[in-house]
């Protein structure tokens, strides 16, 4: 009993699980995003991850959405992270830091699992150096927002609720 209390949390998010229906989110953060508020704050601005994340899980519960979050630094952990939420995240919340410019294997790995997403930036790639104006993951993500610092995540939380809410309506 103990044991299956313990394993079902450790699994973590589940999609539509049993009574409950929360929109399961799982919001992922790219090489460097752990050093938030110390990082180019200039740019980046002064919120912690920590922050953020605490903030995403606060609203969540008050918009009947689970959220987990993770952070790495290195590209296989995402992948690997991205394919452990396939058939239990209904979103994906993703700043793939600056593997935004360059990843196949994300880019890959969102096709491979059935999850919407939605690519979020702290800072506006466009007002910045051409080479973060190319994403991997634009054109298979649902859509993009970025340019409003830490509110960007928040942003993105409550667009993945109408859009999750929207397709489940349409699945009905
Ligand atoms: C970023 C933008 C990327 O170009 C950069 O490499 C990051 C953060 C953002 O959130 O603004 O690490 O994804």
């Amino acid at each position: 009993m103990v044991k299956r209390a313990i394993d079902s949390r450790s699994t973590g998010l589940s999609r539509k699980d049993g009574a409950s229906n929360l929109i399961a989110v799982l919001v992922v953060h790219g090489p460097n995003l752990n050093l938030l508020g110390e990082r180019e704050p200039e740019v980046y601005g002064r919120t912690r991850l920590n922050d953020i994340d605490k903030e995403l899980k606060q609203l969540g519960r008050e918009l009947e959405m689970k959220v987990e979050t993770f952070q790495s630094n290195s590209e296989g952990a995402i992948v690997d992270r991205i394919q452990k939420a396939r058939g239990k995240a209904d979103v994906l919340l993703l700043n793939p830091g600056a593997y935004t410019h360059t990843s196949v294997a994300i880019r890959d790995a969102i096709l491979a699992v059935d999850i919407q997403v939605i690519e979020v930036h702290l800072s506006n790639v466009y007002r910045r150096e051409t080479f973060r104006h190319h994403s991997t993951i634009a054109d298979v993500a649902h859509g993009r927002i970025m340019g409003f610092g830490a509110e960007s995540y928040s942003l993105a939380l409550r667009a993945a609720r109408t859009l999750i809410e929207s397709s489940r309506r349409r699945s009905d």
